[in-house]
Parts: C-alpha cells; sequence; structure tokens
C-alpha cells in the first residue's frame, strides 16, 4: 500500500517510514537516448543499491537542468514499468557555474529504515555534487588512522567467526561478534524463565537490560547487568533462545544501536547475519561466508566435541542448525540475507587459510 503519511506500521508491526533518496546524473548530450538511458541507470542503481521494491516508492522528482530538454526523464521510469508511481518533472534553478547537462531526482519511499542507512547516488559527472557521500573510505578514526569496517554475515557454521579473528590479527582491529549480543539477550530471557518466542515478554525485558562490550588483549568480553557472561553463552538452549531473541525488533534495535557505536569508534571486523545489509550498509568490505548444511553442521559438531562439552550428538547439531537457518532467514526484521554487494565464498571445500588469504588479499589490495 503507497502511503504519504510519515509512519505506518504494518501487519507485522514494523514500523514504515518516509524517507527520501537523492540522485543526480549527466548526459553527453541533450538526446532523448541519452536521457533515457542516463535516468534508467541512476534510478535502477537506487533501487538496487536500497534494496527498494516498486510498491514502496511513493513518488519521484525530477528535474533538469536547462541545456537539457529532449525528453521528460520520468518516461525512463515508465520504461521500467513503473506505471503507479507519482512522477513529476521540473526545470533546475539555473545558477551560473553550476554542472551542465544534469539530471537530478529525489524518490520518496516507504521504508523501515533509518535516515543513515539509505545510499544516495550519484554517477558519471554528477559525482563532484557530493564528494562526501561518493568517496566514503578515507575516513579517519579519533587518532588520525584510517577506519576500516569489514562486513562477514553468513549462516552458523560458515566460519565467520574464525575467519573474523585471523583478520582481526592480521589487520590490527578488533573483533565483534554480533552473535554473542544475541546470546546474552537469550540467556537473561532464560535466566528470568521467559518464552524466548514471547515478542512481549521481550519487549518488556529489554527496557532495563544492560548489554555491554568489552575488549581486552584484542578478546571480547560480553557484560550482561554488569557481569562477564561470556562463558555461559554458547549452550545448546542459549543457542536456539539467541536465534529466536534475534527475531524481535525491539531486541534488534538496541543491538544494532550498540554495533553502531562501535564500529564508528574503532577499525573492526564485524561478524553476523545482518550486518553488511543493515547494521553497516557502507562498510569497506562486505563479505558472505557460506557452506553446505552438512558441512556446517560437521564443524560445529568437531567444535563442541572439541571443547569438551557433554552429549554433543551430530543429528542433533545438524537439527539446530537447520532450525535457525530458518528462523534467521525467514524473520522480517533485518533477516539473515546476503547484502547485494558483498562478495559470497562457498567454504565448503576450503581450508581456513585459504578462505582468510583470499578476504585478505582482497582488503589489502583494495585498501593500499
Ligand atoms: O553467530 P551466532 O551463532 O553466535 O549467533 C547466534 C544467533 O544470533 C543466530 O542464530 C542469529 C542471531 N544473530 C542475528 O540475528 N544477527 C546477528 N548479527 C548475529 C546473530
Amino acid at each position: 500500500m503507497k502511503c504519504f503519511c510519515s509512519v505506518l506500521k504494518t501487519q507485522e508491526g514494523i514500523i514504515m517510514t518516509v524517507r527520501a533518496i537523492r540522485g543526480a546524473t549527466t548526459v553527453n548530450e541533450n538526446s532523448r537516448k541519452d536521457i533515457l538511458s542516463s535516468t534508467r541507470e541512476l534510478l535502477v542503481q537506487i533501487k538496487e543499491q536500497n534494496n527498494i521494491k516498486e510498491d514502496d516508492i511513493i513518488s519521484i522528482f525530477f528535474s533538469l537542468t536547462d541545456d537539457l530538454n529532449a525528453e521528460f526523464p520520468a518516461a525512463a521510469a515508465r520504461e521500467l514499468g513503473w506505471l503507479e508511481v507519482a512522477l513529476m518533472c521540473t526545470k533546475e534553478i539555473e545558477i551560473p557555474g553550476s554542472l551542465e547537462k544534469c539530471i537530478r531526482v529525489m524518490v520518496h519511499i516507504n521504508t523501515n529504515k533509518q535516515n543513515f542507512e539509505l545510499n544516495h547516488v550519484y554517477l558519471k559527472n554528477a559525482k563532484s555534487l557530493r564528494p562526501d557521500i561518493v568517496k566514503r573510505n578515507g575516513t579517519k578514526k579519533a587518532d588520525g588512522a584510517d577506519m576500516i569496517n569489514i562486513a562477514i554475515d553468513g549462516p552458523a557454521g560458515a566460519g565467520k567467526s574464525t575467519i573474523a579473528k585471523i583478520l582481526s590479527k592480521k589487520l590490527g582491529v578488533i573483533y565483534l561478534d554480533t552473535g554473542a549480543m544475541y546470546r546474552a539477550v537469550a540467556l537473561k530471557a532464560l535466566r528470568e524463565n521467559l518464552d524466548t518466542r514471547d515478542s512481549k515478554a521481550l519487549e518488556k525485558m529489554m527496557r532495563d537490560i544492560n548489554i555491554k562490550i568489552e575488549f581486552e588483549n584484542g578478546e571480547q568480553k560480553i557484560l550482561l547487568d554488569g557481569k562477564n557472561v561470556s562463558g555461559k553463552i554458547r549452550t545448546k538452549e542459549v543457542t536456539i533462545g539467541s536465534s529466536n531473541v534475534a527475531v524481535v525488533p525491539a531486541v534488534r534495535l538496541k543491538m544494532v544501536e550498540i554495533q553502531r557505536q562501535i564500529a564508528s569508534e574503532k577499525s573492526v571486523v564485524m561478524d553476523g547475519r545482518d550486518i553488511g545489509s543493515h547494521v553497516l550498509p557502507h562498510a569497506d568490505f562486505k563479505f558472505f561466508l557460506n557452506a553446505s548444511l552438512g558441512e556446517r553442521a560437521r564443524r560445529r559438531y568437531e567444535e563442541q566435541i572439541g571443547k569438551g562439552m557433554p552429549g554433543i550428538i551430530y543429528e542433533e547439531v545438524l537439527k539446530d542448525i537447520e532450525y535457525r537457518d530458518k528462523n534467521d532467514s525467514s524473520r522480517d526484521y533485518a533477516p539473515l540475507v546476503k547484502a547485494e554487494d558483498a562478495i559470497e565464498i562457498d567454504t565448503t571445500n576450503m581450508g581456513i587459510d585459504q578462505v582468510a588469504n583470499k578476504i585478505l588479499d582482497m582488503v589489502k589490495e583494495k585498501n593500499v
């Protein structure tokens, strides 16, 4: 449903807000062909980079500089089949010396994203209009060093934490295991005898939960209500519970706020399910690790046996992973998905060093 109100609640209880995405591009000449192809490219990029469905687009305003009049840019949207979207074309103000042959757009959408998660898109010569957006790399940390954020997502057992730890050591940046945060929430729920699928009870519990992350010699410690619970969050009950609590928007909002705060202050390798797609949409690098279900279960099984955990049965580990895969991928809010611009690596038949080196090579190549 299209709506021009400012806030909308879907049947699933997700808050949708009206937000606007800006974009601009230029054409070589004032021809129908150029105007349509450049506008089409811009609209497709805006749609893809922001994961927008046509039905969520409310309206699009287009402006053209005075030197362009061979075609209405709105025709490009109709060509894309966006027949129900309200479109409007207008002339840009003529400021002496401003960018020539420029098409600007303002796209209004219904979205559950926050403003800073949106990707404004500037192409061709229009990149000069917003260098701050086009060049996000090169952000500095408080100590003046270049900041780097690496997002690693994927299902359980794909190798995320093993690889993230290696990257963190080799690159000298911290490793944030976001799964531990959902695990700590689940631990609190279990301690309070709550059903980890009871969203109302969890929303109430989240009002006064206190989750903190500390780093000691590069090791993450997770503090729940002031106590280090890092050693208590890997049980079977907490594992299943963490996937359940992670469905609840009130839980995620609080966790994501902490995660973004950490990433804004420090270079970080962050692993999870929604890091590239939701938590750090502007991460410098995004990887999506995957492996076959059988291989992922085998790795988890051997890891748990190796830790001397009692009563570990392969079939149960496999069943738990299957349950979490489904739960994590099918939730409405920030599900487990590969971000469109993430590099996918199937680790089924790869050794740890092979995966780590492949990623390190890519990071170093782009980051020298
Ligand atoms: O990575 P892990 O196995 O420790 O994660 C535990 C659960 O937490 C996982 O099943 C889904 C959830 N999770 C999430 O929803 N989003 C994240 N960024 C990290 C974990």
